[in-house]
């Protein structure tokens, strides 16, 4: 699919911290964020920015963007898939949702790796956000064995269709999917502007073709691994990336203000929103 990107999809950069910064510093870098957007006069109807800041630094994050009205979404990194009971340690959707949450990240490669996060534990995450309300950003993308294999889209393509294939269109559409290949997290390495559209545009024809148009038209999908300001300009061109998932680049609020400014003049260029 391609080429007009409908008004429904609001690019989203996200700020995915994982596990950086207390409370204290949580609330300094959001302040110093809401100061360099305001400066550069950045638009918040053309780009949304969230961050997934740790779950202690949630509440903080909250007071912050109620008390001042800032032009700023929040989410999670990770949920449990039950609502409450005896389960220490972990964290319910309901809870997030009260918290405001709008977004939360499932099925993070780093959470697959250290957790016991196999595809049933991810869609029962996925349909726990749901009912609660949020939007699951799924992560899906292949490693680096796959991709020698030569087998990367389908593997990545396949991950999507292994949680959404028992999803209404509503539930599908209210779903963001960042494509991260694995290789590519943390490690400098970034996929091609090209590779990265040819992933994210099979998902999309894949989930056109299991669900109704207005569904995939409505999905937005992410590109997540090693975005900086100096490769996103070249991967927000791409007709179906809507934004990114940003790791060790959103710990730097300048660099991560100029992320979304970059976001947002592209946008601003087309004429869109
Ligand atoms: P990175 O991480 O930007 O540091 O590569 C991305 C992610 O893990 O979401």
């Amino acid at each position: 699919m391609g080429g007009t990107m409908p008004p429904e999809r609001l690019p989203l950069v996200a700020g995915n911290w994982k596990m950086n910064f207390d409370h204290l510093e949580a609330t300094y870098f959001i302040q110093k964020l809401a100061w360099t957007l305001r400066d550069s006069h950045f638009d918040s109807h053309r780009c949304e920015i969230s961050i997934m800041p740790s779950f202690t630094s949630l509440r903080s994050v909250q007071v912050l963007v109620e008390a001042d009205h800032l032009p700023l979404s929040y989410g999670a990194q990770s949920v449990s898939v039950t609502t409450q009971g005896a389960f220490t340690g972990d964290v319910s959707a309901d809870m997030l949702a009260r918290l405001g949450c709008e977004y939360v990240i499932v099925g993070h490669s780093e959470r697959r790796k250290y957790h016991p996060e196999d595809d049933a534990n991810i869609v029962d995450q996925v349909r726990a956000v749901l009912a609660a309300g949020m939007h699951p950003i799924l992560c899906v993308g292949e490693s680096f064995e796959e991709r020698r294999q030569g087998i990367a889209l389908d593997f990545a393509v396949g991950q999507v269709t292994d949680v959404t294939r028992d999803l209404s269109d509503e539930q599908t559409s209210n779903i963001l999917i960042a494509y991260e290949p694995v290789w590519a997290i943390g490690t400098g390495m970034v996929a091609t502007p090209e590779s990265a559209q040819e992933a994210a545009g099979a998902m999309r024809e894949n989930i056109r073709s299991a669900f109704d148009d207005s569904v995939s038209a409505a999905v937005r999908i992410l590109y997540g691994g090693s975005v900086t300001s100096r490769n996103a300009a070249q991967l927000i061109e791409q007709p179906d990336i809507d934004g990114f998932l940003v790791g060790g680049a959103s710990l730097d609020v300048d660099e991560f203000a100029s992320i979304a400014r970059i976001t947002e003049k592209f946008v601003r260029r087309l004429g869109r929103h």
